[in-house]
């Protein structure tokens, strides 16, 4: 079986990672060299992403019996439907169905066709004048959302990264003449609580929901600072987290389910692929965004304690058969930490060198992956974005986080930096009070 993977940061080296342990050849496209990545391929091509004519001629070339797409840009482009052409599957949906990550527009409007449970008060505009008069009127603390692409960092919301709707406005009317993310915004009702995220392998119609994870957006230990693209997560041996009853697990995988049906009756076409919803726990889960791929860093939690075959997965996907016992994960908790340069998130100190003990980590039974990095001549190089992940596994989450602080610091250099506090103890017991103060 020869398998294509698209992307290259830390989320696609645990993809490639699956794909090996079951035994398959890999075939990457990325567009730094991956140096994980790039050991465990046959051959790798080093493109942008999105050049999905280019890599559709590199998987028919190395005679891929399927692909598996990692990031978001190349599923907005259309890489599915241009691969779809050539003879060649994807896990990933096609371009239609990406929309709904590519268009919060779409995914709010779906939401409300379909009478799907768990989403929010929103409205869209293209004129920021009348997004200032409908914020003015409508009283109570708001998001604001380009509606695109922005990398996970377009959102801001009331009381966070604005300060009040006078910084609201001023910001809807950046969005629509910077064009960030397109040239609209959503404008939607601020969801207050704990988020989560669920990821699950989809069929076309089945959704076989992953354990959940908590990724940690904010830059500084103790949530605060910038937000970024995830700094680390964590996830319970139990598949829910500290603060989510079964309950709210059963409810957010429904709106999960009910948005899958939503999409093929809207597209008439089948969803295959992963879909990642990321929810806001207050006295139930609300839908923030949903995500047409693995999440990154929780991709990381989930894949390396999915004991399933993963390209059997992957075929089953494909062919539309998939089964809840298709996807079995060991029972363990997993703690994932990013190491990124200083900076990251608002102007990252790239080109540092990075010294990796990779013996050492794996000597502390902890997993290492590697980000966007740059390797040259054996030297390991940060870029402007997350550098490479560690991750512990264990019984519990306590036990992840000691592995997973303890490899970390096998891995030096001067300008990079990590959140020590991810996973622990005191954090977590910090989430669960607020959750009871929200409840
Ligand atoms: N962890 C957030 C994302 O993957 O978009």
């Amino acid at each position: 079986m020869k398998v294509l993977l698209v992307g290259g940061g830390a989320r696609e080296h645990a993809i490639a990672e699956a794909i090996k342990r079951s035994g398959a050849e890999l075939f990457a496209a990325m567009k730094n060299r991956n140096p994980g990545i790039a050991r465990l391929s046959e051959k790798i091509l080093l493109e942008h992403e999105t050049e999905t004519k280019k890599i559709a001629e590199f998987a028919k070339e190395s005679g891929v019996d399927f692909a598996v797409i990692g990031p978001e840009a190349p599923l907005a482009e259309g890489i599915v439907d241009v691969l779809g052409g050539e003879g060649i599957p994807c896990v990933g949906p096609a371009k239609k169905l990406a929309r709904i990550e590519a268009s919060k527009e779409f995914m709010r409007n779906l939401m409300q066709k379909y009478k799907i449970p768990g989403s929010l008060e929103y409205a869209v505009f293209d004129d920021a004048g009348e997004a200032s008069e409908f914020i003015d009127s409508y009283g109570k603390p708001i998001a604001v959302k380009p509606v695109g692409l922005t990398g996970g960092k377009g959102v801001k919301v009331i009381g966070d990264q604005l300060k009040d709707l006078e910084e609201a406005k001023k910001y809807v009317r950046e969005v629509i003449e910077k064009k960030i993310g397109g040239d609209r915004v959503v404008i939607e009702e601020k969801a207050v609580g704990e988020e989560f995220t669920i990821q699950a392998f989809v069929d076309g119609s089945h959704v076989i929901a992953m354990p959940m994870v908590q990724d940690h957006k904010r830059a500084f230990e103790g949530d605060a600072g910038h937000n970024t693209g995830g700094m680390g997560s964590y996830s319970d041996s139990n598949g829910l987290l500290p603060f989510v009853t079964e309950s709210d697990r059963e409810y957010a995988v429904e709106v999960m389910k009910k948005t899958v049906d939503a999409l093929r009756r809207e597209t008439r076409e089948e969803y295959k692929g992963i879909l990642y919803g990321q929810f806001m726990l207050g006295k139930e889960p609300r839908l923030i965004e949903f995500n047409c791929r693995f999440g990154d860093p929780e991709a990381m939690n989930v894949l390396p304690i999915l004991s399933s075959d993963f390209v059997k997965i992957c075929q089953k996907i494909i062919d539309g058969t998939l089964k809840e016992r298709d996807a079995v994960f060991e029972k363990k908790a997993t703690v994932c930490k990013y190491v990124v340069p200083e900076g990251y998130g608002i102007g990252s100190r790239a080109g540092e060198i990075i010294s990796v003990d990779e013996e050492a980590i794996r000597r502390k039974r902890a997993l290492l992956y590697y980000a966007a990095v740059n390797e040259e001549n054996g030297k390991i190089c940060t870029t402007s974005s997350r550098s490479l992940a560690v991750v512990g596994t264990a019984g519990s989450i306590e036990e992840a986080e000691k592995i997973a602080e303890s490899a970390i610091a096998n891995i030096t250099g001067e300008h990079i930096y990590h959140r020590r506090d991810i996973g622990t103890k005191a954090l977590i017991q910090r989430k669960i009070e607020s959750m009871k103060a929200v409840r």
